[in-house]
């Protein structure tokens, strides 16, 4: 009796349709099944492409911060605190938070 640790020895992915195939159809089922998990990936690839190409020509709307709260974990110095002057700017209320109480 074959198991799924068996199957998966000989070359073939475990998965729900494996053990409905007969076996003398296996070896194509896994070329099939292989030549349909690359065309995925690449048909995948080639939409992100072409997808961050449209983004970077075209733009992606802003979201409108103004209002919003933003907690800035280590805003006291450093990167958090240009990112909450930025958020700031942007109409944001600031929450700051950070172990140096007295900040830069
Ligand atoms: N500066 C860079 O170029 C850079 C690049 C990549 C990643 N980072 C990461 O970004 C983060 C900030 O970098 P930075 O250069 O602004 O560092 P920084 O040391 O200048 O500032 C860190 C701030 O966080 C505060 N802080 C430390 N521990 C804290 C805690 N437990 N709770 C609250 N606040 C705390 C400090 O008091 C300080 O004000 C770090 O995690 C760093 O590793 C920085």
């Amino acid at each position: 009796m074959a198991t799924e640790a068996q199957e998966y020895m000989n070359g073939l992915r475990p998965g729900p349709l494996t053990r409905e195939i007969p076996e003398c159809m296996r070896d194509k089922y896994t070329i099939i099944q292989t030549v349909l998990d690359v065309l995925t990936f690449l048909m995948l690839a080639i939409g992100h492409v072409i997808q961050g190409i449209y983004k970077s020509i075209v733009g992606v709307p802003k979201k409108d911060l103004q209002g919003s709260i933003a907690l800035v974990t280590g805003g006291g110095g450093g990167l958090g605190s240009l990112i909450a002057l930025r958020l700031a700017r942007l109409g944001c209320v600031i929450v700051l938070w950070d172990i140096n109480e007295r900040g830069q």
